[in-house]
């Protein structure tokens, strides 16, 4: 058992903080919002992560949650580091955050080891280093130990993880980073703290390389007949390849995918290198939820005046996270081309700012789809597989679903009466 102290209360610090005290550890959060704080201490939690609740309540007596770096660090031996590192205007990370917590570290009294988990660019971890040493704490060792947690999935993805990724220039620091994980079913590989940065954002840039490119196969897939779905299951079986990241849909969003892309782009451009491969998926990327808006506008002979309900908000299914989310920019498209947006989710807050202050949200699938021209799915929550279709189709004039995600069965839809349209796939 370790005296464990995490910075940030965000998705990262608040699952990083209850896996860990799941493990055995006693972990006080610490994060700079007040009313997040009040809310952790009242035992409410301010996110939606499926399993986070129940494990926090599980591990309540193991799990402090403060504003007083002091107090996180009174009796803390480690140090994790979870803030954000949102993307600046010229696309690199921006790592204030992460400045501000190593200043905090000073003069804590008990701590040897400080472990990365935020998300930085390569070379971070020297940086950290040489701060640390001019900040008289030589004698913290460092690791970085990046996260590959996805959201909606994150304590299954932290507690039966593919692998635990330690970088660290001392093998003791790995050795106890190791042990913290004690209790998780999964290898440890230990590299250099430059390798497991990279490696991070290598993997995420990959998997959004993979989202891409059946995207791409999609478009090629609707121009000659083929079937994306039919097309991904054949080439997920060679095992080389696998069966993931090979859904085709709107896009990638989120709060990882496309701002690690700019990020490994804008390290790679510092040192010179264009990075064309990352380059064509992120134009690409932005591209496809333009392009499904377009297609959309083709079927319907212009937006102006017709109304579109938008079936899904958040960027993807089990979270209630908005950021980087396909919908905005197809909300934002449509509202410009004149039609009238309404919106259904389960989870997604309601937002006020551009475009959300334009979309009518509705709390059913049918509220949202009554009297409307067409209706978009996208994004994949289960419930839009129980709706009464049929009524969804009666309910709209002269009913036509765009299905962003590829959800439903295409057949079945024009049983109900849609004119019916996805992402590669023959109707
Ligand atoms: C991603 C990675 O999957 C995690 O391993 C990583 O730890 C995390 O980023 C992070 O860096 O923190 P996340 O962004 O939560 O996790 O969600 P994903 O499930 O990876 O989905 C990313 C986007 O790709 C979503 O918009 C999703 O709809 C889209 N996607 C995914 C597809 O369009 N098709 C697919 O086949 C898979």
């Amino acid at each position: 058992m370790h005296n464990i102290a995490v910075f940030g209360a965000g998705y990262i610090g608040l699952v990083t903080g209850a896996c860990l005290a799941q493990l055995g550890h006693r972990v006080t959060v610490r994060d700079i919002q007040p009313r997040r704080v009040d809310a952790l201490r009242r035992g409410e939690v301010p996110i939606y992560e499926p399993g986070l609740g129940e494990l926090i309540a599980e591990n309540w007596e193991r799990l402090w949650f403060t504003l007083d770096a002091r107090e996180a660090l009174r009796a803390a031996e480690v140090a994790f580091i979870c803030v954000d590192t949102p993307p600046t205007s010229s696309g690199d990370a921006d790592l204030s955050r992460i400045w501000s917590v190593v200043e905090d570290l000073r003069g804590a009294p008990r701590l040897t080891t400080l472990v990365m988990k935020s998300t930085v660019p390569v070379g971070t971890g020297d940086q950290v280093r040489s701060a640390l040493d001019a900040a008289g704490m030589a004698h913290v060792g460092y690791a970085s130990n990046p996260e590959f947690t996805a959201e909606g999935t994150a304590i299954r993805d932290f507690l039966k993880p593919d692998r635990i990724v330690v970088g660290a220039a001392d093998p003791a620091v790995s050795d106890l980073v190791a042990e913290l994980h004690r209790g998780i079913d999964g290898p440890v590989q230990t590299v250099s703290v430059a390798s497991a940065e990279m490696a991070k954002v290598a993997s995420n840039a990959l998997l959004a390389t993979k989202v891409t490119f059946i995207n791409e196969i999609a478009a090629v897939c609707e121009a000659t007949g083929a079937d994306v779905e039919e097309v991904a299951v054949v080439v997920g079986l060679d095992h080389r390849l696998g069966p993931h990241f090979l859904r085709a849909g709107v896009g990638y969003g989120g709060s990882c995918f496309p701002k690690d892309a700019r990020a490994l782009r804008a390290t790679a451009s510092n040192c010179g290198l264009p990075l064309p491969l990352l380059g064509a998926v992120i134009e690409i990327n932005d591209l496809q939820a333009r392009r499904a808006v377009a297609r959309l506008k083709s079927q319907l002979g212009g937006l102006r005046g017709r109304r579109v309900a938008l079936l899904g908000l958040t960027f993807k299914p089990d979270t209630d996270d908005m950021r980087q989310a396909p919908s905005a920019v197809i909300a934002a498209r449509l509202l410009s081309e004149g039609a009238t947006v309404t919106g259904w989710d389960p989870m997604a807050p309601q937002l006020t700012d551009n475009p959300w202050d334009l979309v009518e949200r509705k709390d059913s699938v049918l509220a949202a789809v009554a009297d409307c021209d067409a209706a978009v799915l996208v994004t994949e929550w289960p419930e839009l597989k129980d709706v009464d279709w049929g009524k969804a189709a009666e309910v709209m004039g002269d009913p036509l679903l765009f299905d962003g995600r590829n959800l439903l069965d295409p057949a079945e839809q024009v049983r109900h009466g849609f004119t019916y349209m996805s992402v590669g796939r023959l109707t």
